[in-house]
C-alpha cells in the first residue's frame, strides 16, 4: 500500500503495527483499520491465521478489506457480531492524553463505527505522528447536499475549511460512504473533547476525525522499538 508519509520510516510503522498485531488471540473478533500502518497489523495477522490463529475480522474500508482477503483472514460483519474484542488502528496525530486525529484515508467514519463497537481501541503509529497537543486538521466526512452549509459553520467554529479534492485535483476525495471530505484546520486544539462534540452537533457532518479514548498506543520508534502506553 502507498505510504502517504514519506517521512516517516516505514520499518517504524512496521514494528508498530505488527507488535499490536500480538494482542490478538485465538477466538476474537478483531477491527481492522485503515492505512500504511494497519498494513503491517493485517499481514502479520495473515500470517498468524495461517499459522492456526482462529479469528473473525471486521473491515473499515474497501482498501483494509482487500488486505485482510489478500492476508487470508475470514471476515465477518457487525451485523454479524455488535461487539468486538479489539480494534487496531493508525492514526494521522496522537497526544499525550489518548486523543487521536483520524481520517487522512477519508475513512475515519466506519474507523470510528468500529472503534466504538469495540472493548479495546489500540493505535498503531510512528513516531512522527505524536505530539503534545492535537493540531493536525480534522478531516469531516460531510453529506455533499451539504457542503456549503457545512463550510459556513467549520468558520463559524473558527475552523478553516478546505475541500479535500481527488488525486486530478479536478474533482473531491468520495469517502466509501458516497461522501465528500472536508480538511478543517483549527490550529492548537486545547479541548478535543469539546470540539468534537461541536463538531458531531454540526449540521451535515456524517463524521469528524476526532476519536478520544484510545485505550493504548503502539509508537514504532527510530531505534526500532516499539513505546506502549496504556489509559487503563
Ligand atoms: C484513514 O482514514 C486514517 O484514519 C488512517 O488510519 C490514518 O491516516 C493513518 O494512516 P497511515 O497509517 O497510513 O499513516
Amino acid at each position: 500500500m502507498k505510504d502517504r508519509n514519506p517521512t516517516a520510516s516505514s520499518i517504524e510503522k512496521q514494528k508498530a503495527g505488527e507488535a499490536a498485531a500480538e494482542l490478538v488471540k485465538d477466538g476474537m473478533i478483531v477491527g481492522l483499520g485503515t492505512g500504511s500502518t494497519t498494513a503491517y497489523t493485517i499481514a502479520q495477522l495473515g500470517r498468524r491465521v495461517d499459522e492456526g490463529l482462529d479469528i473473525l475480522a471486521v473491515v473499515t474500508s474497501y482498501q483494509s478489506e482487500g488486505l485482510a482477503i489478500e492476508a487470508g483472514i475470514p471476515l465477518t460483519s457487525l451485523a454479524e457480531h455488535q461487539v468486538l474484542d479489539i480494534a487496531i488502528d493508525g492514526a494521522d496525530q496522537v497526544d499525550a492524553h489518548f486523543n487521536v486525529i483520524k481520517g487522512g484515508g477519508a475513512a475515519h467514519t466506519r474507523e470510528k463505527v468500529v472503534a466504538r463497537s469495540a472493548k479495546r481501541f489500540v493505535i498503531v503509529a510512528d513516531d512522527s505522528k505524536t505530539s503534545e497537543q492535537l493540531n493536525h486538521y480534522v478531516p469531516i466526512e460531510v453529506l455533499p447536499y451539504a457542503k456549503n452549509l457545512v463550510i459556513r459553520q467549520m468558520k463559524e467554529l473558527d475552523g478553516e475549511p478546505k475541500m479535500r479534492l481527488g488525486i486530478r485535483k479536478d474533482g473531491p476525495v468520495i469517502s466509501d460512504n458516497g461522501n465528500f471530505i472536508i480538511d478543517v484546520e483549527f490550529g492548537v486544539i486545547e479541548d478535543p473533547a469539546k470540539l468534537s462534540l461541536e463538531l458531531s452537533a454540526c449540521t451535515g457532518v456524517v463524521e469528524h476525525g476526532i476519536f478520544t479514548g484510545v485505550d493504548d498506543v503502539y509508537i514504532g520508534q527510530k531505534d526500532e522499538t516499539v513505546t506502549i502506553t496504556s489509559s487503563r
